[in-house]
């Protein structure tokens, strides 16, 4: 019945509580500040301009996304595979409206999105759908959860989806043995450029923070 078809939501998440939100998005701003005066960063900004010698302002780049969460499972109203199955997970019944702490254990730029990566602990993984990752097939052999993270910010006319696809890219060119460029040793920790506009910063200290498992209806 009508009912029946209500009950799946846009997204099941870890909802960041809100006294902490205010602190990550200054965290991320700061962070924005920081990087795009960095002579590193500056050396590459037309990654995100397209024009050399041309100065970016990644604080205006970005704009915000709503609600600081992390997805687990996209469900679209039980139209995205799996929807129902994940829905029904003794799992995520059972946790439904616990309070979790997650780990934020780097942030990450690209000329698409900026995020803050998660790294799930064994409890918070029983709640992670199996096909994440492989949902791309290069990231199959990604460990489960590679592709937990917070969106941040998105560029102008670009999807939330995108940011979990981007950090997927960083942690595939390590996976392969791409070093990357080190960057900078900054306050938060080591930053590392990846190429075409991909930086990360490894937090020395990673940021836990309290998050709701719940579901979003929009
Ligand atoms: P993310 O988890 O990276 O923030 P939208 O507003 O576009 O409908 O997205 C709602 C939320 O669901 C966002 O948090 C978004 O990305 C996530 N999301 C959207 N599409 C997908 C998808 N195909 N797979 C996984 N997560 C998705």
């Amino acid at each position: 019945g009508l009912l029946e078809q209500m009950t799946l939501p846009l997204y099941f998440g870890w909802f960041l509580l809100s006294s902490i939100q205010d602190k990550i998005e200054c965290t991320a701003m700061d962070f924005l500040k920081t990087l795009d005066t960095l002579e590193a960063f500056k050396k590459h900004s037309s990654d995100f301009t397209g024009k050399p010698e041309k100065e970016v302002d990644l604080e205006q780049y970005f704009e915000a996304k709503g609600v600081l969460h992390c997805t687990t499972k996209f469900c679209d109203y039980g139209n995205a595979e799996g929807a129902k199955d994940y829905a029904q997970k003794t799992a995520v019944k059972e946790f439904y409206g616990s309070v979790f702490e997650l780990s934020l254990s780097a942030l990450f730029v690209t000329p698409r999105t900026v995020g803050a990566r998660v790294s799930l602990t064994e409890e918070q993984l029983v709640l992670w759908p199996a096909d994440a990752e492989s949902v791309v097939p290069a990231a199959a052999s990604l460990p489960l959860g590679s592709r937990a993270h917070v969106t941040l910010g998105c560029a102008n006319g670009v999807e939330p989806v995108q940011t979990g696809l981007d950090l997927l890219e960083i942690l595939l060119l390590q996976q392969e043995g791409q070093q990357g460029e080190l960057v900078e040793e900054m306050e938060l920790g080591s930053l590392t450029y990846y190429g075409e506009g991909r930086w990360l910063l490894n937090l020395r200290e990673p940021i836990c923070v309290p998050a709701c498992f719940s579901s979003f209806f929009g």
